[in-house]
């Protein structure tokens, strides 16, 4: 067959990457794929700004225009934000694109509308990076344990607040000093308040939540508090008594006072900057890393470490949703399609 064409929507820090990737490693994913990957248009706000390594030809406005256009195949969204993001994603699946979207806030304020959408076009949708980076942990939650009950997802899934409470804690840095050098490192959201505050964490977690439980979880269901309170008279207290602080994504079930029901009571989805001992795995996460737990029936207890943030280990997912939509498109499948079946009540706070 022939080639197959890409529109990216959005030349950030991440799209940016992406664009280098798919010229740098063009030979390797077409002989992956079975057919060369070919970018047919960025769409971006600004024409006027400098984008080394983009071909301004490829540069348009018309997002519209790009994902609706008859020679793309595959929809690569990272705008972020709810809109425009949800009407192109929309329109690109009505349309008959694959797409695939790093997109957490989205994803985890409309995802039924989205998978609704998957569904009803037939659309493959994937978005591997909108949690957690690089490391792989949608599909194994997705494929590998599709097939077992999951209990528990808890980790640390925000790389800034991370990098902050790890520089407090090992050099005594101040504040705003720490979300300035994870701002430079590219870590840190277009406004870093998501960050901070804890949104970003609470929207990855409604997102493994979904995946985890079946259920619709939605990033206004998480209990939420960010790190902005965090003084350096906390982390003093922390270490005395050998703790760490770190910022914690839990989702849970909840069982039935009387033990009964499998799928149990409900789900708690909670995130907060928690003191956890430093002989704690999570404790030695460091830097702008990310680590997950998942415990399941049968599996038992597994962790999934690594890069969670930066341009180019957010690409790296991307990429591999690429390669994986595009080989379906070239055997005529789809991936998995997302079932929200058990609707579980997301109980409050004070009741888990
Ligand atoms: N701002 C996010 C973080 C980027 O710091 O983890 C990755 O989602």
């Amino acid at each position: 067959g022939g080639a197959l064409t890409v529109g990216l929507l959005g030349c950030g820090v991440v799209g940016t990457e992406v664009v280098r990737l798919l010229r740098e490693q063009a030979d390797d994913l077409a002989a992956r794929i079975g057919v060369p990957l070919h970018l047919g248009g960025v769409a971006v706000r600004r024409l006027d700004k400098p984008r080394p390594g983009v071909d301004p030809d490829l540069l348009t406005t018309d997002a519209v225009g790009l994902v609706t256009r008859d020679d793309i195949d595959i929809v690569v969204e990272v705008i972020g934000g709810i809109e425009p993001a949800r009407g192109l994603v929309l329109a690109a699946m009505k349309a008959g694109k694959a797409v695939i979207s790093a997109n957490k806030a989205l994803l985890a304020e409309d995802g039924e509308t989205l998978f609704g959408a998957a569904r009803e076009y037939g659309a493959d949708l994937y978005y591997e990076a909108s949690v957690a980076g690089a490391i792989p942990l949608l599909r194994p939650l997705r494929e590998s344990l599709v097939g077992d009950h999951v209990h528990k997802v808890l980790g640390i899934v925000n790389g800034t607040t991370n990098y902050i409470l790890d520089q407090m804690d090992t050099h005594g840095a101040g504040f705003t000093e720490a979300l300035e050098e994870a701002q430079t490192l590219g870590y840190a959201e277009a406004d870093p308040t998501a960050d901070v505050e804890g949104f970003d964490a609470a929207a990855k977690a409604a997102i493994l939540a979904q995946l985890a439980f079946h259920s619709p979880v939605r990033a206004a269901d998480v209990h939420r508090e960010g790190i902005t309170e965090v003084s350096a008279a906390d982390m003093a207290s922390a270490q005395a008594m050998g703790c760490v602080v770190k910022l914690l994504a839990i989702c849970e079930r909840v069982p039935a006072a009387d033990g009964n029901g499998r799928n149990g009571r409900g789900v708690s989805v909670r995130v907060y900057p928690a003191m956890i001992p430093r002989s704690h795995p999570l404790a030695s996460v460091r830097e702008a890393y990310n680590a997950v737990f998942v415990e399941a029936e049968s599996a038992g207890r597994l962790m999934f470490y690594g890069a969670g943030a930066g341009g180019a280990p957010t690409a790296s997912a991307v990429l591999g949703d690429l390669v994986a939509v595009a080989r379906n498109k070239v055997n005529g499948t789809r991936g998995p399609a997302e079932t929200t079946y058990a609707a579980l009540p997301v109980l409050p706070m004070g009741e888990t």
